[in-house]
């Protein structure tokens, strides 16, 4: 008789170690969340964008940017490296790549999140004959009184609006 805790087992076995490919495929597709990500003002969120399949990102180029503005780079990592020099100010020392490039993890990290983050984001990957792009959208909920919140109470004590 199959008990389902080993089947389990097995089967988390088999999620932690698909191989990472260490040669960049010809081509590749980004997967990002299917809805809006949800985060307060002020709080660190991470716009999740991953490699299908998981292959090392470090040789690749990777644009973060507002779908309705090209030109308003979030992040740019290039040539191994992020290019701060490209970064749309208002985007500047808040941003980071922290997920792990080499196993294909292109998220971009968002700190001190403001009301004017909200919005579409465009994840872009491109390797030398291939890219792809996504979009992540990110919604910022305006909290309103933060400092008398009681844990005891949980999430009813938020007073929510929701601005996309
Ligand atoms: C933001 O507000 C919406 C609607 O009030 C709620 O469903 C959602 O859980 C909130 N998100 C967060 C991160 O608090
Ligand atoms: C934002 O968060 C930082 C650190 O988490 C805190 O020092 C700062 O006071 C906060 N700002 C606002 C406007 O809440
Ligand atoms: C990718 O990195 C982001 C940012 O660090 C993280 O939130 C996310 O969980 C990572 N995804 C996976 C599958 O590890």
């Amino acid at each position: 008789m199959m008990r389902s805790g080993v089947s389990l087992r097995v089967m988390i076995l088999a999620a932690l170690t698909v191989p990472i490919i260490v040669q960049s495929p010809e081509t590749f597709t980004l997967m990002v969340p299917n809805g809006p990500i949800l985060t307060w003002l002020n709080s660190t969120v991470s716009l999740t964008c991953e490699l299908s399949p998981l292959f090392n990102a470090e040789p690749l180029e990777v644009r973060w940017y507002r779908a309705k503005d090209f030109d308003s780079t979030a992040l740019l990592y290039k040539d191994h490296k992020i290019q701060e020099a490209s970064v749309d100010p208002h985007y500047r020392g808040r941003v980071s790549l922290t997920g792990e490039l080499e196993r294909g993890n292109v998220s971009l990290t968002l700190e001190r999140v403001t009301l004017e983050d909200r919005g579409e984001y465009v994840c872009y990957v491109s390797s030398e004959q291939w890219y792809d792009k996504a979009i992540v959208l990110l919604t910022v909920n305006v909290t309103g009184s933060e400092p008398v919140l009681s844990e005891a109470r949980g999430g009813q004590v938020h007073q929510m609006v929701t601005t996309t």
